[in-house]
């Protein structure tokens, strides 16, 4: 197998049908196709809706990262898919869709960890992670902080969130803020007209009593509630919600909250780069805040760009290139998808 193998990666774990394409660490394609606009109406995604649109989308969207890379089936060394965690139905679209390719084309496949995926993307901006770093991986299913050793191996989980991740809260507050979904885009854009700290939001589990047992753990549902119980007293006393400054001070209560716990795992593990991952990563004020203060803890930041935090192919394209340059022998062709895959498996062991 080449140093630098070619290697075309498939994510349907949740609502973004995607087939990347990398050459090593090098981004060839990155095809996606959203069935976002479909589960608006609901607040969230469909399990069934998005298993429809992944297997509606599948073939058209291999196609185009096969052109957009000017590579055909037959150049690719190795097919990544995501196997896990992620919804049961749309899991199978990729994974059923990636044995057939790799049968037809006697190609090795991988199946991946999706929150790995997420870590291993900023490879294709940044390099070859340092390890150890800590990743902090904030989406719509997930909030963890986890301790990289060595991403072919497994991952140390250090804490994760305790109710609702990061992105939920979003995407729920947006909701009762009458934004539409997905919640963090909009939450970010509207922000950037409000005033942070005009609402003092509860920080949870930063208290000293809750450090002492949950200091790498995340709560965000204490914080959805205080909203909500803000914004219905507002409109009880008939005054107009200030909606850009609850969006403000809600989004940094957020993001005050993970960077701290983020920095503080780096002081502890004595690390010194934190590789931030998930959809909520493209978040604007995560993004300045966690830059401000790295730089005050003499801790290096690698965000990759927003379109490579949120799901994507070529994060699973990138995790797959990391594992067979590392010589990791493939999965087996009858992989199963594992819709609660665990992060100490970072591939389905061959
Ligand atoms: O990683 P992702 O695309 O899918 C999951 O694996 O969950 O993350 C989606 C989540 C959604 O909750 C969405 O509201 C959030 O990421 N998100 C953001 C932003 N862009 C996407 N949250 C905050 N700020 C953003 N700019
Ligand atoms: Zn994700």
């Amino acid at each position: 197998m080449p140093d630098e193998p070619l290697v075309l990666g498939i994510e349907t774990s949740c609502d973004e049908t995607g087939v990347g394409i990398v050459r090593g660490h090098t981004l060839l394609a990155d095809a996606l196709a959203s069935s976002v606009d479909q589960h608006a109406r609901f607040g969230g995604v469909v399990p069934e809706v998005a298993s429809r649109a992944h297997l509606e989308a599948i073939v058209p969207t291999m196609q185009r990262a096969l052109d957009d890379a000017g590579v055909t089936l037959r150049d690719i060394d190795a097919i990544a898919v995501t196997a896990g965690p992620g919804l049961a139905g749309a899991l199978l679209v990729g994974v059923a869709a990636a044995k057939g390719y790799a049968l037809a084309a006697e190609k090795p496949i991988y199946g991946v960890n999706h929150l790995a995926a997420h870590v291993a993307v900023d490879t294709l901006e940044h390099g070859p992670l340092p390890e150890p770093a800590v990743a902090m991986l904030v989406s719509g299913g997930h909030s963890s902080l986890l301790l990289v050793d060595d991403l072919t191996a497994g991952v140390t989980p250090l804490g994760a969130t305790i109710d609702d991740a990061a992105g939920e809260a979003f995407d729920k507050v947006a909701r009762l803020l009458g934004m539409g979904f997905p919640g963090g885009p909009v939450i970010d854009r509207t922000a950037r007209d409000g005033d942070p700290r005009a609402i003092a939001f509860p920080r949870g589990l930063t208290a000293p009593k809750d450090l002492a047992t949950h200091r790498f753990d995340f709560s965000f549902s204490g914080l959805k509630t205080a909203v909500a119980r803000w914004v219905e007293a507002r409109e009880r006393s008939g005054e107009p919600v200030p909606v850009a400054d609850v969006a403000a001070s809600f989004q940094d209560a957020v993001c005050d909250v993970l960077t701290a716990k983020a920095l503080d795992a780096c002081r502890e593990h004595g690390v010194e780069t934190l590789v931030i991952g998930g959809g909520v990563a493209a978040n604007s004020r995560l993004r300045l805040l966690a830059e401000e203060r790295a730089a005050k803890a003499g801790v290096r930041v690698r965000v990759p760009r927003p379109q490579l935090c949120t799901d994507n192919g070529a994060m699973v394209a990138a995790l797959g290139s990391h594992l067979v340059a590392a010589g990791v022998a493939p999965s087996p062709l009858d992989l199963p998808a594992d819709s609660a895959m665990s992060l100490t498996s970072i591939a389905v062991a061959g």
